[in-house]
């Protein structure tokens, strides 16, 4: 198959992860036979510093032009000071409003071989974990009206407003719901509504949508006891529905009972399934440059991308094998060492998942 793939390595420790991820996507390609067109632009910090903006619309054409884009990650203390609409983020946010991904997967798993790094008590993570969070990416407080305001005594004050109008609660209910049913049929709808109006109406579209999956048994939790019950019970949660902030709280939280930021890869997909792929993790500028980060993530977007966005099944199992066989076989980064195991680097770390590619 051929496929044109835009690739933004950003900032930190991006181009590092990135880097190894290319060299098993190159393996992919030629080892099945595809070809795959590799467009890489800027964006981001770097996009900032050799052009003045966060998004060139250079990029932004490219993206849109391609079937899939990889993303390493954007932003940094260098680019701090920076007002809302001129910080690397403000790429992030752009791709996503622009390219329609309102769809964010985030599939955290507990590798067996890893349940030492989760921080949570054995018992507690007995019987392993796999949760989906279903995160809605393009409305919320993310993108509602927001400004600051200078009052009559020359006081600051600022506002952002968290909006969600019914056609997008439904449009990412659907896909949650069509998640449980590829799943094990249960999901929760998390939300504020004994505070929030928005989500009321939130609560309100589920609840008819549902009526659409009578085989998925659906559950509602306020957000706030979701965060609770995340560390008390996590295996309760098949496939979590969200907006777009409590997403992005709930999945730092559920990343981190999976042993380390560093592990969850996610999709960002449009109505189309065009989609774009990253780590979870950010651009960790405390060891950008150290060949120190752990480049799995960003390995396992790239297999999301495959198996979600080009229906390469095989091409994406193969890689998401490997991953798991190398931590079988006791190679840690740094973020995931326990005692007993391998400490290796960014580099030998993707190099040991593509030499087991090989061996598969
Ligand atoms: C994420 C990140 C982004 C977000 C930031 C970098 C804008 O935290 O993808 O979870 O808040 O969505
Ligand atoms: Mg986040």
């Amino acid at each position: 198959m051929y496929k044109k793939i835009a690739v933004i390595p950003g900032d930190g420790i991006g181009p590092e992860v990135m880097q190894q991820t290319l060299a098993i996507l190159e393996y992919v390609e030629k080892v099945f036979g595809h070809q795959f067109e590799i467009n890489e632009c800027l964006a981001g910090g770097a996009a900032i510093d050799q052009e003045g903006v966060p998004l060139p619309p250079k990029t932004l054409e490219t993206c849109k032009d391609a079937d899939a884009v990889l993303l390493g990650a954007l932003g940094g203390p260098k680019w701090d000071h920076l007002d809302g609409q001129k910080r690397p983020e403000k790429a992030l946010l752009g791709l996503r409003k622009e390219l329609e991904l309102f769809a964010n997967l985030r599939p955290a798993i507990l590798f067996p071989a890893l349940s030492d790094s989760c921080p949570l008590k054995p018992s507690i993570v007995e019987n392993g974990l796999d949760v989906m969070v279903v995160r809605e990416l393009t409305g919320g407080i993310y993108f509602g009206k927001q400004g600051t305001i200078i009052d009559g005594d020359g006081k600051e004050a600022a506002y952002d407003t968290m909006f969600y109008h019914e056609d997008e609660v439904r449009r990412i209910a659907k896909i949650a719901f069509e998640m449980a049913l590829k799943r094990n049929k249960k999901l929760m709808s998390v939300d504020k509504a004994n505070v929030l109006e928005n989500s009321r109406l939130w609560r309100k579209i589920v609840v008819e949508e549902a009526v659409n999956y009578p085989d998925v048994t659906l559950d509602h939790m306020y957000v706030d006891n979701a965060a609770m019950q995340l560390v008390r019970n996590p295996g309760q949660f098949d496939v979590i529905v969200t907006g777009n902030m409590f997403g992005d709280i709930l999945s730092d939280e559920v990343s981190m009972i999976t042993g380390s930021i560093g592990m969850l890869p996610s999709a960002s997909l449009s109505a189309d399934q065009k989609g774009m792929y990253e780590p979870i993790h950010g651009s960790a500028p405390d060891i950008a440059g150290e060949n120190k980060a752990n480049p799995l993530a960003m390995i396992l977007s790239c297999a999301m991308m495959l198996r979600t966005s080009f229906d390469m099944m095989q091409e994406a199992n193969l890689i998401e094998n490997a991953v798991e066989e190398v931590l079988n076989k006791g190679y840690r980064t740094a973020d995931i060492y326990s005692e007993g195991t391998k400490m290796v680097s960014t580099e030998e770390m993707g190099q040991v998942v593509l030499h087991t590619m090989k061996t598969m």
